[in-house]
């Protein structure tokens, strides 16, 4: 899975056993890790305080401080070092417990050796990746700010010249984007970043309300002006007067309400439905679509000159397929998020895990990778998201597996179960049946593997 580069790596035994030190001392050694070891948690905290360790494999049961305890305090002084724990005690709140505290992963005993080296492995390919993303965190500033527009592509970096560009104009702007791509938060980043930042932000999606709704919502409506209307209602134009408005999903709007934007647009007056009265207003309006609005102005279905009105400033989000580059960056800004709503230390995505972020194709963009990390996070066990965090849906996609067994009307299970048995045998296949691989690309150990192979009947 992690690939071991060539410099010698240290690993820490911790056990009160001399057995079981020299049985993992001579296996470890074996696989060209420098070993050293420790008879308690005491020990290896003094020597970890002497000397630093890429892993630290450690026992939980051991006189005088346990390995919990150790592992406690490993942590108070640094994340850096990746904590496996073994125990005998196979019980679900010590393993609970465990990857709460932070341990890397832990291992039972009696041992599967195989298992133990390629859990060591994937720790320290795991401490190895740090680096790598330290610099990434770097380039963030590792904090999470609400509102932040995260991207570096160069169709980003457009964006947001566009955006200090109009910010302090009134001009009206038409952000354009497919779902989830951030139209909102640019819009409101034109508001913050212009001199209106102080005024009110008034945002309304045009497509969750009926016409009559609509338009009383937007230009408020006069006492009785119909059936219900009991007193004078101050339309969201009003309200947003000295600001900003803006319109979502624009492109829904009904004819009617179209004519009367379009007045707003050219006159910068209002009146309140059943109204006389006409009101000056001081609003710079945005608004978003996700529809074809020139089709839509070919069909007839929007007004050609609203259109152009609204089209002062086109501003286009481009879907984030076309903009990978940026998806790293985004995972790492997610991931700081979540880690701090759920107050768990996660701090990056393994090179593994960001490559099936990369081959899939993200029809939600960039809201579907936000839930997809706030995921990750909740799976995570230790400080990076492995691809057995990810989905399967996303996985699968690039194993090209077909989900049209959806529509078999089969019970959930069984559908998982046949996409299971489909993927162990692909990698079985794909590595010329060699267990030792199968298991360690599907991230299983090879007791897990077998036990798959068994429910499901394949042989070798
Ligand atoms: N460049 C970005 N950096 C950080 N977060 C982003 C970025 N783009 C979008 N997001 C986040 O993704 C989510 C979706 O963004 P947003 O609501 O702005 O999309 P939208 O284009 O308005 O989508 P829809 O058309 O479905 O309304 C939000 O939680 C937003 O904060
Ligand atoms: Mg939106």
């Amino acid at each position: 899975m992690v690939e071991v580069r060539a410099k010698k790596r240290k690993v820490l035994i911790v056990d009160d056993e001399e057995s079981v030190l020299e049985l993992l001392e001579d296996v470890l050694a074996d696989e060209g890790f420098q070993v050293r070891r420790a008879e308690n948690g005491r020990e290896a905290l003094d020597m970890i305080a002497r000397e630093s360790f890429d892993v630290v494999l450690m026992d939980i049961r051991m006189p005088e401080m346990d390995g919990m305890e150790a592992l406690r305090r490993i942590h108070e002084q640094s994340r850096k070092t990746g904590v496996i724990l073994m125990t005998a005690y196979a019980t679900t709140d010590v393993a609970i417990q465990a990857m709460k505290m932070g341990a890397f992963d832990y291992v039972l005993k009696p041992f599967d050796l195989d298992e133990v080296v390629m859990v060591i492995k994937k720790a320290v390919g795991v401490q190895e990746m740090a680096g790598e993303l330290d610099d990434l965190r770097l380039q963030l500033g590792q904090v999470y700010q609400p509102g932040t527009i995260i991207g570096s592509s160069p169709a980003m970096q457009e964006v947001y010249k566009t955006i200090g560009r109009v910010a302090a104009s009134t001009a009206t702007v038409l952000i354009r984007g497919e779902s989830g791509t951030g139209k909102e938060l640019v819009a409101q980043a034109i508001h913050f970043n212009s001199n209106r930042h102080q005024g009110p932000l008034v945002k309304l999606n045009c497509a969750a309300l009926p016409e009559s709704l609509l338009e009383s919502e937007l230009f408020g409506h006069e006492r009785g002006a119909f059936t219900g209307a009991v007193g004078r209602k101050t339309g969201l134009f009003e309200l947003a007067h000295g600001g900003t408005i803006f319109l979502d999903e624009i492109g829904e709007i009904s004819p009617a309400t179209q004519a009367k934007l379009l007045r707003v647009l050219q006159e910068k007056e209002i009146q309140r439905v059943g109204g006389t009265e006409t009101l000056k207003i001081d609003v710079r309006i945005v608004a978003a679509t996700n529809k074809n609005l020139e089709r839509a102005v070919k069909e007839g279905a929007f007004r050609e000159d609203l259109f152009f009105r609204l089209n002062v400033v086109p501003i286009f989000l481009p879907p984030l397929r076309e903009r990978k580059e940026d998806i790293p960056l985004l995972a790492q800004y997610f991931l700081s998020k979540y880690s701090r709503e759920f107050d768990k230390p996660v701090t990056g995505v393994s090179p593994e895990a960001i490559r099936l972020l990369n081959n899939y194709a993200w029809p939600g963009n960039i809201r579907e990778l936000e839930n997809v990390c706030e995921r990750a996070v909740i799976m995570a066990q230790g400080r990076f998201i492995l691809p057995e965090h990810i989905p399967m849906g996303i996985q699968t996609e690039q194993l090209g597996i077909d989900l049209e067994v959806t529509r078999s009307r089969l019970p959930l299970k069984e559908i998982v179960a046949d996409i299971e048995r489909q993927v162990i045998l692909r990698v079985l296949e794909e590595t010329n049946w060699n267990r030792t691989m199968a298991a360690e690309s599907l991230g299983l150990n090879r007791r897990s593997l077998y036990a798959k192979m068994k429910e499901y009947g394949i042989e070798g």
